[in-house]
């Protein structure tokens, strides 16, 4: 028997307060995933994302159907990926605000247009520049299926920023090989 004010999944029993709880404590990355096209320019702070494959270069991006972006991602259909690392850590407050407005959000930091159209930020520690390849719903949120088009990668950032216990965290990078430090286009 649970208390009144605990919610629990009908089909696993388990209360999403103590899942949420759970996934606080796996340590994540931090990027901002923006879109831009007919449906207009949009984007977000996102933790839930990962590398699915390198052949073809593919990654996956958990986005809430609740999200005000949300629509604008499926009708535009690129994906412009910034990995955050250290001194983004106002960036991703502004993005994962729920009042700002578009403007308001791209007003923080220098925006470009990748080759798809997607938003990408200048000082980003890695831009992934997406075409939306594939959507399956689960639950509460859209997986959204990325094949990466462009890369660029900074060797500016020393750290890469991550989000572990509801909070950020400074993680150093090793050294950029030379041989990569150079726009890679898949
Ligand atoms: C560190 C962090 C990670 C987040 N990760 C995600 C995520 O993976 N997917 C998601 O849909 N929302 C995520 N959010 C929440 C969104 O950024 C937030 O709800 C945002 O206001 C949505 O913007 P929109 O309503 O303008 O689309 C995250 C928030 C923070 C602070």
């Amino acid at each position: 028997m649970q208390p009144d004010d605990i919610v629990v999944d009908e089909q696993t029993f388990v209360p999403a307060e103590l899942f949420r709880e759970a996934m606080s404590r796996l340590g994540a990355p931090v990027t901002v995933v923006a879109t831009d096209g007919p449906a207009g320019r949009q984007g977000l702070t996102v933790s839930a994302i990962t590398s699915v494959s390198d052949t073809p270069p593919t990654v996956l991006v958990c986005l809430n159907r609740s999200n005000r972006s949300h629509e604008a991602f499926r009708r535009n259909g690129v994906v412009g990926i910034s990995i955050l690392g250290r001194g983004h850590d106002d960036v991703a407050g502004v993005f994962a605000s729920s009042r700002r407005t578009p403007e308001e959000k791209f007003a923080s930091g220098v925006w470009r247009v990748g080759k798809t159209g997607a938003p990408l930020l200048d000082d980003a520690a890695v831009t992934l520049d997406c075409v939306i390849e594939d959507i399956r719903t689960s639950g509460t949120h859209d997986v959204l299926f990325c094949a990466v088009r462009d890369i660029v990668i900074s060797d500016a950032v020393a750290a890469g920023l991550a989000w572990c216990g509801r909070t950020f965290h400074h993680l150093p990078f090793a050294p950029l090989a030379a041989s990569l430090k150079v726009e890679n286009t898949v």
